[in-house]
């Protein structure tokens, strides 16, 4: 059968910061596929770890010596037999034996292989024929936080979300010319300004929270009339990098400012209010579920998500939905480990009314699988950056798919 797996191959390569990360080649009878691993700089506690003691030399020594020996002979087509073995080969909850890492691309190399030799498309292969929406981008335009330096705002991300978008294609452009927009805009506020960016392809700038705020507001209702149709912008918050556990506080301003987490709460409900926002992730810390089902319950019209608070981990999950906390989770495929498992958290956030948002990491290559994922899986959202080369691959290889299913593509229902 032409998807049997006979060969796997590691190697180490980089990502766009770098960082060494690990690649891998799965070869089947009559197929191949690639994937390699991305990185998270702000990073939630519950993640798996992403590589053995001895870094990614090791992982790479782990696939030669474990994981190549057990997966050869055994048939690519099925993924969930694949990925038990990998948890079975590690035998811990967080695959510290292996490498979260080493997992996720054994896993995503091996869904590439199996529909490479049925001569499918991975989207095609993982969500079948009725797989024809396009997810809206969900594009980081301007950066603070644990992803910047110096005076820039304390929230990590603020996201522009063209949601009233009618083709991929579009809703790309207008997050670029919002991207555009914003730098022309940091020009003339922030003398300091010399252009610098993010990992992410984001601005970085010496502007408070506030004017962050205004500047995005005005780009997205400019580039939202001048392109015809609403363009919404959001944020993360990645308030657990702003947790003072000790002072029971948020610091925001180099901790000039401190806000206890009723504060907190009253401060998102005001923005989101405020700027319309149809997009807030992780407003607090990734242990405070109470907080985040008291926000879900009093934001009107506005993605509450998840992702520090998940780690796209099932069992966390299960959790929020018991506490109502949240509307939305963020998929990482690497916080778990295997696309089984992201799987399973994916139909569980769907069965109870979750919107699921696939989404890079601030360290990535141009590995573009998720942008099949999110396609295959029926994400409404891709989180991704606007530009820089890991991101342009994700958005082009959406753009192709779009092309690829011409009349038969519409965008997501969000
Ligand atoms: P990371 O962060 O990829 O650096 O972990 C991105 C995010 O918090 O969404
Ligand atoms: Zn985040």
């Amino acid at each position: 059968m032409s998807s049997i797996i006979e060969d796997l191959i590691a190697r180490k390569v980089f990502n766009n910061r770098g960082e060494e990360t690990i690649e891998i080649d799965v070869v089947t009878a009559g197929g191949f596929g690639r994937a390699s691993a991305p990185a998270g700089k702000s990073r939630g506690k519950s993640e798996v770890v992403y590589y053995p003691q001895g870094g990614v030399e090791q992982a790479i020594k782990k696939v030669d010596d474990l994981i190549a020996p057990e997966l050869a002979g055994l048939n690519s087509d099925f993924q969930e037999e694949i990925d038990s073995t990998l948890h079975e080969i590690d035998g811990t909850t967080n695959f510290r034996v292996i490498g979260g890492n080493t997992a996720f691309s054994v896993s995503l190399a091996n869904a590439e292989a199996a529909a490479n030799s049925h001569g499918l498309l991975l989207f095609q292969f993982l969500g079948g024929n009725t797989a024809n929406k396009l997810p809206y981008p969900l594009g980081n335009c301007l950066s603070g936080g644990q992803h910047a330096r110096g005076k820039a705002p304390d929230i990590q991300e603020f996201l522009a979300l063209p949601h009233g978008a009618e083709t991929f294609l579009e809703a790309a452009t207008a997050n670029a010319q919002v991207h555009k927009k914003i730098g022309e805009a940091l020009k003339k506020k922030d003398k300091f300004f010399n252009g610098g960016n993010s990992s992410e392809g984001a601005w970085i700038a010496n502007i408070s929270n506030e004017e962050a705020f205004e500047v995005m507001a005005k780009a997205c209702e400019e580039v939202g009339n001048e392109l015809d149709f609403e363009c919404g912008f959001g944020i993360d918050v990645a308030a657990s990098s702003m947790w003072k556990e000790k002072e029971v506080k948020y610091a925001y301003e180099n901790g000039s400012k401190k806000r206890d987490p009723a504060e907190q709460l009253d401060f998102m409900l005001e923005m989101i209010e405020k700027y319309h926002l149809a997009y807030v992730e992780d407003p607090f810390q990734e242990e405070d579920f109470e907080s985040f089902a008291e926000l879900t319950k009093k934001a009107r019209d506005c993605l509450v998500c998840g992702d520090d608070l998940f780690t796209t981990n099932n069992e966390r999950l299960a959790q929020g939905i018991k506490l109502k906390a949240a509307n939305a989770i963020i998929i990482k495929v690497n916080q778990i480990g295997t696309l089984s498992d992201a799987a399973d958290t994916i139909e569980n956030a769907q069965r109870n009314g979750y919107t699921c948002v696939i989404s890079h990491r601030s360290g990535d290559t141009c590995d573009w699988h998720i942008a099949h994922l999110a396609v295959a899986f029926r994400c409404p959202v891709i989180k991704t950056g606007v530009v820089e080369g890991a991101r342009i691959a994700k958005l082009n290889e959406l753009i192709r798919i779009e092309h690829f299913l011409g009349n038969r593509a519409k965008m997501a229902d969000l």
